[in-house]
């Protein structure tokens, strides 16, 4: 991650004291927090950032001919600096501000994609999405005549990568995965996937949702052509995401959303549009998001990535190990490069029930399909227990889920 000095932290386990929310109790059980794939907690440094904003720089951006907006321009443009720096993109300008992971695919699709698609054009996703970089291309494809294809999913939980170079072809226009899986915590091979697609003269769109709080992410490294990710799931605010995309791109593309800032010039009969990165961001923004994300950013960045990595994937070890003790219990997802996150299935229990009496216990999972419909289809299992880490988990997490779930057993 950027921002790597000497002073990086590399004590992990002294983080989860910067997370207020993990000190709770919920009635005799500590908070067993093991919902990071859905929204991480928040560290203080970026509560005291949102707290900062309204009490010391409120006031609209861009726009006002007066000191305090000239205070809030400043910090979220710095922010937009930060998330440049963050992700190596090589311009500012290629950093669209968005609502999230969701509505930057939406973005794509609806902009890029509706004005370069065309009948018999292919889009080629996984089985492995998310809906939200699923349904945007359905819908665009229903407009567009373009067709979706799928690759498919080995057991395991990996994309099966002989399958994707059948499906790979001159009529691909559009490759659009996930970095990492949500469900299964799968790491795709992106920069193989983003060169075979280049090859074949496709553009490439990453869903990094998953991945930014886990890995590295650069951009120009990768050669993506598109980068969405959002705050929630990078321990910043929610409501506030990124579209990166490559200036030539971008530049290229209509307008989306219009109103306000959006504009250069507007009469009655016509209008003229902003400059990037503005053309792509209609309406008052999300200011104080975009300042917690970069202070969010800021916070990950202070802190040793080797180190941050080796804590991920010892947690992931160990519950693994854990997790594989308990009879009857399957794990789904075990491929040969995981972020932390176990889903399985006990023998038994419906996955809400088993995420019910989890909860009874103060351990927090995520119970169901994790928006992931066609993968469930793929694997033919009705949903999963999905537990997901992050850098505040300890061993002391994974011991609480193996006795919750030797408990949840005798119940079942
Ligand atoms: N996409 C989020 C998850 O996987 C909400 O839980």
């Amino acid at each position: 991650m950027a921002g790597l000095s000497s002073t990086a932290r590399q004590d992990i386990t002294a983080l989860r004291q910067d997370f207020p929310i993990l000190q709770q109790q919920f009635g005799r059980y500590p908070l067993t927090y093991l919902d990071s794939a859905a929204t991480t907690q928040k560290p203080t440094a970026v509560i005291a950032a949102l707290d900062n904003y309204y009490r010391t720089m409120n006031a609209n951006v861009h726009r006002a001919a007066h000191q305090l907006s000239d205070r809030a321009t400043a910090a979220f443009e710095g922010a937009r600096d930060t998330v440049q720096q963050f992700v190596n993109a090589a311009h500012r300008h290629e950093i669209i501000w968005t609502r999230g992971t969701t509505e930057a695919i939406n973005l794509v699709a609806q902009s890029w994609g509706r004005s370069q698609l065309r009948a018999g054009d292919e889009i080629l996703i996984s089985e492995m999405e998310h809906h939200a970089n699923i349904v945007p291309w359905q819908m665009l494809c229903q407009e567009t005549g373009a067709r979706l294809q799928a690759i498919r999913v080995t057991p395991d939980g990996e994309l099966d990568l002989a399958h994707f170079e059948q499906l790979l072809n001159e009529r691909t226009a559009l490759v659009a995965i996930c970095h990492v899986s949500n469900t299964l915590g799968t790491i795709n091979p992106v920069a193989s996937i983003i060169a075979a697609a280049h090859d074949a003269g496709a553009r490439v769109l990453l869903d990094g949702a998953q991945a930014v709080a886990h890995l590295p992410i650069d951009v120009q490294a990768l050669d993506a052509d598109f980068y969405a990710f959002s705050g929630h799931k990078l321990y910043g605010p929610t409501g506030i995401g990124v579209l990166y995309g490559k200036e030539s791109l971008l530049d290229a593309m209509p307008p989306w959303q219009t109103g306000g800032e959006m504009i250069e010039q507007v009469t009655l009969a016509h209008t003229t549009f902003n400059q990037l990165p503005f053309k792509f961001e209609a309406g008052t923004p999300h200011i104080a998001g975009a300042i917690g994300l970069g202070a969010a950013i800021e916070y990950l960045s202070a802190i040793d990535p080797a180190a941050l990595r080796a804590h991920e994937d010892a947690l992931l070890a160990r519950g693994t190990a854990l997790l594989q003790q308990i009879d009857g219990l399957r794990l789904v997802g075990t491929a040969a490069q995981k972020i932390p996150v176990l889903s399985f299935l006990l023998e038994g229990g419906h996955p809400q029930d088993v995420g019910t009496l989890l909860d009874q216990q103060g351990i927090a999972v995520r119970a169901g399909h994790h928006c992931t419909m066609p993968l469930m289809q793929s694997l033919a299992i009705p949903g999963t227990v999905r537990a997901s880490m992050s850098l505040y988990n300890n061993q002391d997490d994974l011991e609480r889920l193996h006795q919750g779930l030797i408990k949840t057993r005798s119940f079942l």
